[in-house]
């Protein structure tokens, strides 16, 4: 492999900030490995609204499709507020990536390192030593994607609108199978989170991941919970959880609460890994930090980069395949937090450091490792 192509859409808000520190600290990663970058930029979100109308525009995607993997920052803000629903910056370009790059398979690590309780909501006897779970979310069907999905006058003259919960087995099985996956590496328990008391989609998902893990994954602790349940365990007890396996919605729903469990979202990365291979026989992904546009500090460069350059991670390690670079991205940046060099959000009491400072402490350490 000579250079690394993938597509940088950093977007609004704080997303271009994040997204510049990234690139430099992939660059000294990549560069001590002796590899190239190929990295494109191309507009996304809000900033392509301004530039062509388009949240998401043809020429953006034919960026992404020549790449081997998507480095995203984030998209929205209150800019594009007032516009239709369907055409916000998220809805209008977030969805139909992950619907064109078929990309189902969402990775959401809730990593909570041990010198960052206090950030968390919850008590800190419940998590004395932090917390490390990842949450597995299908990505492209369930009620997101599901047809029909409209709205309706009824003769009436009642108005009434419809979203469609729709799943198939072989849906099921492949997201099983990355749950599986990353058990394996992990603490080996998945716990599948459905509705199966009520929903029959649910039914059927529980008994496909039961079916699933019975015949291909034997050595695996499986068990299954109610969404509703599983939204009360998280915030009482979030370390009893491995991987997490959910449907779409309810996934978008634990992720955040998962979220907020693990303190700050400036530490949080995710990972979109697609169905087809890229060029390289690796997963495609997009891969974008979980804390959004940030609106009320873009700007400021103060925004943490972190949850960007664990997602760049997070890219070199499903969709190059360079596992020990992005070990040491994490473990720079995990270092770097312990020594107390932080950005606000994680200072608590400490002189908070500004995006620049935490990124050239990071690429630092990065240089003075071998
Ligand atoms: C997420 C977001 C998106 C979702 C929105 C922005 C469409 O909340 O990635 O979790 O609902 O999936
Ligand atoms: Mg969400």
């Amino acid at each position: 492999m000579k250079a690394l192509k993938f597509a940088v859409l950093a977007g609004d808000g704080i997303g271009p900030e994040v997204m510049e520190v990234t690139l430099e600290i992939l660059e000294q990663v990549l560069g001590k490995a002796g590899y190239a970058m190929d990295a494109e930029a191309a507009p996304v979100g809000g900033a392509a609204i301004d530039q062509v109308g388009k949240a998401l525009p043809e020429a953006t995607i034919r960026v992404c499709e020549a790449a081997d993997a998507i480095l995203f920052g984030s998209v929205g803000g209150p800019k594009w507020e007032s516009l239709p629903p369907a055409e916000q910056p998220e809805r209008a370009s977030l969805l139909p990536l992950r619907k064109h790059f078929q990309l189902f398979a969402n990775i959401r690590p809730g990593l909570l390192y041990p010198e960052l309780v206090a950030a968390s909501p919850l008590k800190t006897e419940r998590i004395p030593e932090g917390i490390d779970m990842v949450c597995i979310r299908e990505l492209t069907g369930g009620i997101y994607f599901g047809q029909p999905k409209e709205r309706r006058e009824l003769p009436d003259g009642d108005v009434e609108a419809l979203d469609t919960m729709v799943y198939k087995k072989s849906e099921i099985e492949r997201i099983a199978e990355v749950a599986a996956q990353t058990a394996l590496v992990r603490g080996k328990r998945v716990c599948s989170v459905d509705k199966a008391n009520v929903l029959t989609t649910s039914v059927l998902w529980r008994e496909v991941v039961t079916a699933f893990f019975k015949e291909k994954y034997p050595q695996i602790g499986l068990s299954h919970m109610y969404v509703d349940n599983a939204a009360m365990q998280l915030a009482r007890n979030p370390n009893q959880f491995d991987v997490l396996l959910t449907e779409n919605m309810f996934g978008d729903i634990l992720s955040d609460e998962m979220g907020i469990v693990c303190g700050s979202l400036g530490m949080l990365c995710s990972a979109s890994l697609g169905l087809g291979n890229n060029s390289l026989g690796n997963p495609f992904g997009l891969y974008e930090p979980a804390g959004g546009t940030a609106p009320d500090i873009a700007g400021q460069g103060i925004a943490n980069p972190c949850a960007q350059i664990l997602s760049a991670a997070m890219m070199l390690r499903f969709s190059f395949g360079l596992d020990d670079l992005a070990t040491r991205i994490e473990a720079a940046v995990r270092e770097t937090v312990q020594s107390g060099v932080r950005t606000g959000d994680i200072a608590f009491g400490l002189e908070p450091v500004n995006t620049r400072a935490m990124a050239d402490a990071i690429i630092n350490r990065l240089k003075s490792k071998g």
